[in-house]
């Protein structure tokens, strides 16, 4: 049964602005700067359409794809999107029980507000699950995370590179905008407030402790120097690392995570990266500009992805490429594919979706995407997800022919 109050992304959008309070609303939903990046990684898909084909006899679609080794629905997967408990109680569970029930693998931010374990709890053995990971210069931190998601059966990192410092974002700022202290960063946080109290009241060396992390500091650049953040991990404090560099630690996260889980690297934007990708031996690539929250300005997602897709051929390496942002039609789904992608990850609609109605309101979200990329498959003339290749699009230019 169709949901009628809510029957596209749009839809979805709408209903869920008018249920987030205005911190949640806007920490989503803005981009950096202008948010010129932020709207044309939608607008970009609007240069192409779709030249159909008929009479092709298009009663058995398969909308699947593998990936991890898992025969995944359709070729999207959920986007790690930090705390998601300020969309929905339920937070990442819900998401993970609606990706369960949907067969679409779930991307986990390091800075979700359940912790990784309890999230492939609800995933299961089957379904694949991602890990986000921001590389913080406390590698005994980062370590650690790596340890915990490789033990709890995780099938791939992705490591986010076009954060290393954080976007400019206004309204973020404007509103001082900060976790709500009943949420907690539960992947590092695992304390829990109650804890720091009662250590306090007992006055050892554990409440000094809870304290001196109580306070967390970014990193700042102090002159040419850069001073690393202390205290509590908290995203902004540790999310942004400006020290990230492809010899030392692609190759040390690769030693970490091999062979049990996949090195991604996530916010890949030219065809020199993926070149540099290639070279440096990871599992995959996201063409990705953060959904438009990093570098303002920067190419729409659907715009690098030809570039980065010629590289990657150009290297001869079975290199998967996804692509993310912007998708809010199964139609975008279909075209980002026929301009070379294996694979699309959505953001905001699942958080959309939750901050509509839970588990629910993420099942809707995937299922109305789902069906219409079936609906575009078929109305395409297409059977199978790997029939889809640049003959299906035609470019407009900015007058529409
Ligand atoms: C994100 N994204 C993100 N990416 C990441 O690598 N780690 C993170 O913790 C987060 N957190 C996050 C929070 C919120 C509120 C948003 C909207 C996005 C980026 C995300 O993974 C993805 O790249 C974009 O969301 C894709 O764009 P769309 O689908 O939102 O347009």
């Amino acid at each position: 049964p169709h949901d009628l109050e809510c029957l596209t992304i749009e839809q979805l959008e709408k209903i869920a602005a008018d249920r987030m309070d205005k911190q949640t609303r806007d920490y989503y939903n803005e981009g950096a700067d202008s948010g010129s990046t932020l709207a044309e990684n939608r607008s970009a898909y609007q240069k192409y359409r779709i030249r159909p084909r008929v009479l092709r006899d298009v009663s058995k679609i398969d909308t699947s794809v593998d990936i991890f080794g898992f025969k995944n629905t359709i070729p999207m997967g959920v986007a790690p999107t930090a705390m998601q408990k300020l969309a929905h109680q339920d937070g990442e569970l819900a998401t993970a029980r609606a990706c369960r029930e949907a067969g679409i693998v779930m991307g986990l931010s390091s800075f979700s507000t359940t912790s990784l374990e309890d999230v492939k709890g609800v995933l299961g053995a089957e379904q694949p699950g991602v890990l986000q990971l921001y590389l913080f210069e406390d590698r005994e931190e980062s370590r650690g995370l790596i340890a915990r998601a490789k033990k709890a059966g995780f099938s791939a990192v992705a490591l986010t590179v076009d954060t290393p410092m954080l976007g400019r974002r206004n309204l973020e700022m404007k509103n001082q905008f900060r976790l709500p202290r009943h949420l907690k960063s539960a992947n590092f946080d695992r304390g829990g407030k109650e804890d720091g109290v009662v250590a306090e009241e007992k006055g050892d060396e554990a409440s000094k402790r809870t304290r001196d992390r109580g306070d967390s500091r970014a990193g700042y650049h102090d002159g040419a120097r850069w001073v690393s953040p202390t205290g509590r991990i908290t995203f902004h404090s540790h999310g942004p690392n400006p020290t990230l560099n492809w010899e030392r630690d692609i190759d040390w996260l690769k030693q970490q995570c091999h062979p049990e889980m996949e090195v991604w690297v996530k916010g890949i934007a030219t065809g020199e990266d993926a070149i540099l990708a290639c070279h440096h031996g990871v599992d995959g690539i996201i063409v990705s500009n953060h959904g438009g929250r990093q570098l303002n300005g920067a190419l729409a997602t659907l715009d690098a992805l030809p570039e980065v897709v010629d590289a990657v051929r150009s290297m001869n390496r079975k290199m998967p490429v996804h692509v993310d942002g912007g998708i809010r039609h199964g139609t975008d789904v279909f075209k980002a594919l026929a301009l070379g992608a294996d694979f699309v990850w959505i953001g905001r609609p699942v958080l959309w979706g939750l901050a509509y109605k839970g588990q629910e309101g993420v099942r809707l979200c995937l299922k109305l995407l789902s069906d219409e990329f079936r609906l575009c498959m078929g109305l395409a003339g297409v059977t199978r997800v790997d029939e889809i290749g640049k003959e299906y699009l035609a470019k407009i230019n900015r007058d529409g022919f």
